[in-house]
């Protein structure tokens, strides 16, 4: 029933598809024939189904098979008057999901059947000729394909408009001092403009990674069918292009069995969850009292139900702690593909959850954190007086060393590091050491010395490329608006 002038290969196939919609109500399975004589163990229909979670993917699903529906009507391979009728039910029940009318049903097993048993309730026998030419491995692959690239792109522009939240308080503050650490050690001074464009440069990664995970899966398995292809004369280009694929993938084993696109999602969303957790982690030290570098403002803080001065960064230490669940997520579907022989194993299903989960929390975290970074107060007077302290200025002393008095660099660390212990025992900094208590250390001291002590002259004078200097903080945010946004 399903060809207009029914194509000699297709017949059989055709027929067979009709004739499974006349199947007694009492089989097991509308979709899967004859040789089943009892329904499912209700552990099994549990274990199996995965609707609860595949429904996500409806509109993908009926906007693969619209497309290949409407290239088996332009083939011949199915008749148009029946296209024609499976378009339209599958527009239906579109609507019915946006409208949120759908019943999805357990005992259909996934979102394909489900879309495939509505169809023939709303169309009857014509929908039946809607599989003709693909396999539900070919189907999933597809829908899925076409989710995470949905998604890539909703990453792209929140990873965006995160750079462009950073760009702005980096503008803002080029030119506040804060210390500048290793080892959680105070380390030199630094920029708070700089530290926020550091950021910036790891997001701008993660926007590679994302585009170079949207070129490499944007191929079509539609097709392919089960592992092998079709013996029916499709348009692979046709639905393809229809979808917004760049091309066909080019063997049917492979288009069925790939998962890189789902790792390579997994990873990328890992790596830049890293990103997240690192800053999150440092929004949580900065607003603590002990650092007290930054306030977040009421909207992006809780209370305690016991201590009445708590303010606690929750949404910082909530984003640190999701990251773990996102590295979990790439270990888990490495581990699940991992061994799997070709074509497809009903392991793949499990693909769908890890990848869900971690789209989920990668854009909720950009989000939460595109609020924060925009809204926390910057107190530029802490950062300046934590980076007074800490002997912040030893290493530009040291340079000192070297370029005025001619010393070799091993040499002038050496003598500053005596100069340090000087200070740490008279219990001041490196600044207020008299000249002659200098002297004592180092007799060929002078008082130019005391120029390069100053945190604010130290963040100046390191101009050299992609250094902390206020003005090259400046020209990197010109760079990065140009760049980025
Ligand atoms: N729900 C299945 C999945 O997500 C669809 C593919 C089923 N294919 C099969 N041969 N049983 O993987």
């Amino acid at each position: 029933m399903c060809a207009k002038k029914t194509p000699r290969r297709g017949k059989s196939k055709a027929r067979s598809n009709a004739r499974s919609n006349d199947r007694p109500s009492d089989r097991p399975n509308a979709l899967w024939g004859g040789r089943f004589g009892a329904g499912p163990a209700a552990i099994m229909e549990k274990i199996n189904a995965s609707i609860d979670f595949d429904k996500k993917l409806a509109i993908q699903d009926i906007a693969a098979s619209i497309a290949h529906c409407e290239m088996l009507a332009t083939r011949g391979i199915i008749s148009r008057k029946d296209g024609d009728a499976i378009v339209s039910g599958l527009g239906k029940i579109a609507k019915e999901i946006q409208h949120g009318t759908f019943v999805f049903k357990h005992e259909l097993e996934d979102i394909h059947m489900n879309v495939e048993s509505r169809l023939t309730e709303i169309i009857g026998d014509a929908a039946g000729c809607l599989h003709t030419a693909r396999s539900r491995n070919d189907q999933v692959a597809t829908d899925f394909r076409l989710w995470v690239r949905d998604v890539l792109d909703q990453v792209e522009d929140a990873l965006t408009g995160l750079q462009a939240a950073l760009i702005a308080r980096a503008e803002e503050h080029a030119a506040t001092v804060m210390p500048g650490f290793t080892h959680l050690q105070t380390a030199q001074p630094v920029t708070f403009g700089h530290h926020m464009l550091a950021y910036v440069e790891m997001l701008g990664r993660d926007r590679g990674r994302v585009a170079d995970a949207r070129a490499r899966l944007n191929e079509s398995p539609l097709g392919a069918a089960a592992l092998a292809g079709t013996s029916f004369p499709i348009d692979r280009r046709m639905t393809a292009r229809a979808l917004g694929f760049d091309r066909p993938m080019v063997n049917s084993l492979d288009a069925v069995s790939d998962r890189d696109f789902a790792l390579e999602f997994l990873s990328a969303a890992a790596i830049s969850a890293v990103h997240l957790s690192r800053l999150a982690d440092e929004i949580v030290l900065w607003c603590s009292d002990a650092f007290g570098f930054v306030t977040l403002p009421d909207s992006f803080s809780t209370g305690s139900s016991i201590m009445p001065q708590k303010r606690n960064p929750d949404a910082a230490e909530l984003i640190r702690a999701k990251s773990g669940r996102v590295a979990g997520a790439l270990m888990g579907l490495l581990s699940a593909l991992k061994g799997l022989p070709l074509a497809y194993s009903k392991d793949m299903q499990e693909d769908k959850e890890p990848v869900f989960e971690a789209a989920d929390i990668w854009l909720l975290s950009l989000d939460a954190m595109t609020g924060m970074i925009g809204d926390l107060t910057v107190n530029a007077g802490a950062m300046r007086e934590a980076a007074g302290r800490g002997h912040a200025t030893a290493t530009d002393l040291a340079d000192w060393l070297v370029r005025v008095l001619d010393m070799p660099f091993r040499r002038a660390h050496q003598v500053t590091g005596l100069l340090v212990k000087l200070a740490d025992e008279k219990g001041c900094g490196l600044a207020d050491l008299s000249l002659t208590a200098m002297q004592s250390v180092e007799p060929r001291m002078t008082a130019d010395v005391f120029k390069v002590l100053d945190v604010e002259k130290s963040v100046a004078s390191r101009k050299s490329l992609g250094g902390t200097a206020p003005v090259n903080v400046r020209r990197a945010v010109a760079a990065a608006r140009k760049t980025y946004l």
